[in-house]
């Protein structure tokens, strides 16, 4: 006998939610391996402009070689799909560059604290550039955002202006990312996960030229006998999971993206943080002062009355 109409849409309502819920704890967990091993490849080998296009590359070669041998199917574009996607690499070169400057420079946990207050960022882009208004409790819930993470800045113990500067670039960055992005997935036939690998080619085109100019392979190499001294030739893989890690969880994050709108995808992306910064702060044996951590509770916190108050 058919099941009523109600009941298939339950069933396929709930597995949905076990698909997104999946794609979520999977996007947090690969994203902690990559703050752990960017981190520590970070200490030992400073860097960032060349282990950001590292991860680009990474990413842009194992999804060539996914094409090539038909594990995943090649999208069909144009010279109209990379021309829009063009704008979205620029931001999201400069946001991925940023972050890791900044994360080269203070803990992990702190680059994510002021990436925390990503959604103020959203709403002062949406409002002063694009024209849109909101509900009032929109801009009352920017108050914990922006004195959270003021709070924790301000008294954070390794404080660095590049750091923290690095994380504010950033947010500014992937909010325009993120925002070129769902206008150019909208009705079109490329999958997430493959929009992201031409995000990831063209991010990697656009960055390459900088990395060089800005440290160049003669620092690249003095640094890799170093680090290579002093950790041991295992350093490789350390590269290598940071890499990796980094392609796979924006690739999830994308395919997620594909699926829910970019306020759930924001939220989602503010409750990763919280296990980044938990578990780097345990694992790097990170500094907390508790008005540190009562800054980054509230500016959390902001974020899920933003997320209640965004219509
Ligand atoms: C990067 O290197 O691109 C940043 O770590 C990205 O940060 P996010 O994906 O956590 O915003």
């Amino acid at each position: 006998r058919s099941q009523p109409v109600e009941a298939q849409d339950a069933k396929l309502e709930a597995a949905k939610r076990v698909k997104i819920g999946i794609y979520f704890a999977t996007w947090w967990a690969l994203n902690v391996v990559f703050n752990i091993y960017n981190k520590k490849v970070l200490n030992a080998y400073p860097y960032p402009w060349l282990t950001s296009t590292l991860s680009l590359a990474c990413g842009s070669l194992m999804m060539l070689i996914s094409w090539a041998t038909r594990i995943a199917e090649a999208p069909k574009t144009d010279f109209e799909f990379w021309k829009t996607l063009f704008p979205v690499a620029v931001a999201h070169t400069i946001g991925h560059v940023a972050a890791t400057v900044s994360m080269s420079k203070v803990a992990v946990s702190f680059t994510h604290i002021i990436k925390s207050g990503e959604p103020a960022f959203s709403v002062l882009v949406s409002r002063f550039l694009l024209g849109e208004t909101f509900p009032a409790g929109v801009y009352l819930s920017l108050v914990p955002i922006i004195g959270g993470c003021a709070l924790a800045a301000v008294t954070e113990l390794n404080f660095n202006m590049t750091g923290f500067m690095g994380a504010m670039i950033s947010n500014l960055a992937f909010v325009f990312r993120n925002i070129f992005s769902k206008r150019g997935m909208k009705g079109k036939s490329v999958s997430g996960m493959n929009y992201y690998a031409c995000l990831s080619m063209l991010s990697l085109l656009i960055l390459t030229p900088f990395a060089i100019a800005v440290e160049g392979p003669q620092m690249w190499a003095a640094g890799w006998q170093k680090a290579i001294s002093e950790i041991g030739p295992h350093f490789i893989w350390w590269v290598a999971a940071q890499s990796v890690f980094y392609h796979l969880y924006n690739q999830v994050s994308y395919m997620s993206l594909d699926q829910i709108s970019p306020l759930t995808f924001s939220i989602g992306n503010t409750m990763k943080r919280i296990s980044v910064i938990v578990s780097s702060i345990i694992i790097f044996h990170t500094p907390v002062r508790p008005v540190n951590a009562l800054g980054a509770a509230i500016a959390i916190l902001g974020t899920f009355l933003y997320s209640q108050a965004k219509p």
